[in-house]
């Protein structure tokens, strides 16, 4: 999904597309407060030189003003071909707009609220990943280290290659070890074993939004809708992703609900990627289990304009850490090439 950039937006235009998604969250006067917003964007985007990154469960007005919108995969890729641009503003969290920087150290990345966060990057520090990588080293000689996207730089640092939820169980394969300490998501770590015949010594984190989806909730809908797909994200637990007809990265599931023939999925991952499915795949139905990010959610239009206004606030980051996550990215991106 890409914003033109030269056209200006109209409420009506606006409300036409959003309406559809939650009729009274887009009212004709929330419509002509974000059309003009979403004008004033645009033009700073041109005058700063500035693109603006998007991932998958942002706000759908959000979409409005992104120049690319996708998973952390994809937006690993995008930030590393952004020529032209002078200034990034990742509409996403933390660990995402610091993957930027580390991509382009020359230019300067935007992360509208920096108490967005992420319940997953929180959970492992670089001080106890070096502690545990040190202990498991002297019993496994060949330990490499994969860390999930979802992580500080520091923890970055300290691995061996990065992965995300599209790429995880290729990266392990093809890394050159029999044994990985996957950290930190405890479910992806215990779905990306059920795939590899390689040792998967996984960390005790978790996504608290996937994390909270139990399988009760999918049998309730799943008995209710006959024939419905399940999509489901690898953070889900085991129970819930044995449920699932399939285990996704969400740019996977929208690519996934374009071709399949079933008309109806049922989407298990944050409700932000339903409103993509709603506005790109208008002639199927989407069920979801309505589990918010409230850190994905800190980001808002007005954060956004004032973000691109004031140049804040930057991510900075330290020359080592820097290179030292840069080579984990880098090696994943050749692992999954
Ligand atoms: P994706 O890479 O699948 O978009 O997942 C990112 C994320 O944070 C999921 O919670
Ligand atoms: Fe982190 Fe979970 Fe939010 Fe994704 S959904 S950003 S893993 S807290």
């Amino acid at each position: 999904m890409n914003a033109t950039d030269h056209v200006s937006v109209s409420a009506a235009d606006l409300r036409a597309r959003l309406a559809r998604l939650d009729r009274d969250a887009y009212d004709l006067e929330t419509c002509e407060r974000y059309a003009s917003i979403v004008e004033e964007i645009l033009e700073l985007k041109r005058e700063r030189r500035a693109v603006i990154l998007a991932h998958n469960y942002q706000r759908p007005e959000i979409f409005e003003v992104a120049d690319f919108t996708g998973d952390s995969l994809e937006l690993a890729r995008r930030a590393r071909e952004v020529e032209d641009a002078e200034v990034i503003v990742f509409c996403g969290v933390h660990f995402m707009a610091e993957t930027a920087k580390v991509l382009n150290p020359e230019r300067t990345v935007l992360l509208p609220d920096m108490k967005a966060g992420c319940s997953l990057a929180d959970s492992v520090t670089a001080e106890a990943l070096a502690e545990r990588k040190q202990e498991l080293k002297a019993i496994y000689p060949d330990l490499r280290v994969v860390s999930y996207v979802n992580t500080t730089a520091d923890v970055k640092a300290l691995s061996d290659a990065c992965c995300t939820s599209a790429n995880a169980v290729k990266v392990v394969d093809a890394i050159d070890s029999e044994n990985i300490l996957f950290v930190p998501d405890r479910n992806l770590a215990n779905y990306v074993q059920s795939k590899t015949r390689k040792r998967i010594i996984s960390w005790d984190g978790n996504c608290y939004v996937h994390h909270q989806i139990n399988p009760e909730e999918i049998m309730r809908v799943r008995d209710s809708l006959p024939g419905i797909q399940v999509l489901a994200h690898p953070e889900c637990r085991r129970d819930v992703l044995a449920l699932a007809d399939a285990v996704l990265s969400t740019s996977a599931m929208v690519q996934y609900a374009k071709r399949s023939d079933a008309d109806k999925f049922l989407i298990v991952t944050e409700c932000g990627l339903s409103d993509r499915l709603l506005m790109e795949v208008p002639d199927k139905r989407f069920f979801k289990t309505c589990k918010l990010c409230r850190f994905m959610k800190m980001i808002t239009l007005e954060g956004t304009l004032d973000s691109l206004r004031n140049l804040r606030h930057q991510i900075t980051l330290d020359d080592s850490v820097r290179e030292g996550a840069k080579r984990a990215l880098e090696r994943m991106l050749e692992l999954s090439a």
